[in-house]
């Protein structure tokens, strides 16, 4: 409830927000599913919100392991920088900023990028510079995936990836479809 509250406040002043309530745990788990965290190193999340994911992540990675997560929203950043976590790294910026802001041993090296920005509001020129910028962060077979609630992300990655696969999660308000793209090495068109 206290999640849905600053969704709510957040929505108001702040249309790139995107949603009126956070994601579900239904979804949250369903999305988590596509990972392996026993071998994942870095996760990469695109807009944090109120944490769901980044806490359910937290939880579920190896102690060693390292989470990024981009929240352009005031509220919501402050929400995730007061997790207390070693693992976590929380920038205030857009995820366009990623290859500049994430340490250079990482890009490259990403096992997942998990997004939840609402690529419905970008031109189809941010849609590809981001997903480009998205594969160039992946290590070789590491995997973009994205919950958003229309098939508009379908043909960008198309383009950018290749490749992607499609679950739908109704268990949400809105229900979502989740993308899983693989940065695979060969057969992609970029
Ligand atoms: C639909 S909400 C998802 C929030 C949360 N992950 C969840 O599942 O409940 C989208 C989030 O992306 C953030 N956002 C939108 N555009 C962004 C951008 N370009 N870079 C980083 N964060 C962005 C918004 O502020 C918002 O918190």
């Amino acid at each position: 409830m206290k999640g849905t509250i600053e969704f709510l406040k957040s929505f108001a002043t702040d249309r790139d927000v995107a949603s009126i309530t956070p994601s579900s745990k239904y979804c949250v788990r369903k999305l988590s599913e596509h990972i392996n965290f026993s071998t994942t190193d870095v996760i990469v999340e695109y807009g944090g919100g109120t944490g769901v994911f980044t806490k359910h992540f937290l939880k579920k990675m190896r102690p060693d392991a390292r989470l990024f997560v981009f929240e352009t929203n005031d509220n919501f950043y402050d929400l995730l920088n007061s997790i207390d976590d070693d693992r976590l790294t929380v920038f205030h910026q857009t995820v366009e900023d990623l290859l500049e802001l994430l340490p250079a041993d990482v890009v490259g090296s990403v096992d997942h990028v998990v997004s939840g920005i609402p690529f419905s509001f970008f031109d189809w020129e941010m849609k590809i510079d981001i997903l480009s910028k998205t594969r160039e962060a992946l290590r070789p077979e590491g995997s973009f995936l994205a919950y958003q609630t229309s098939g508009h992300l379908k043909d960008p990655l198309q383009e950018a990836f290749g490749n992607f696969t499609t679950e739908f999660c109704w268990k949400n308000i809105p229900p979502y479809f989740i993308y899983d793209a693989v940065n695979r090495v060969n057969g992609a068109s970029s």
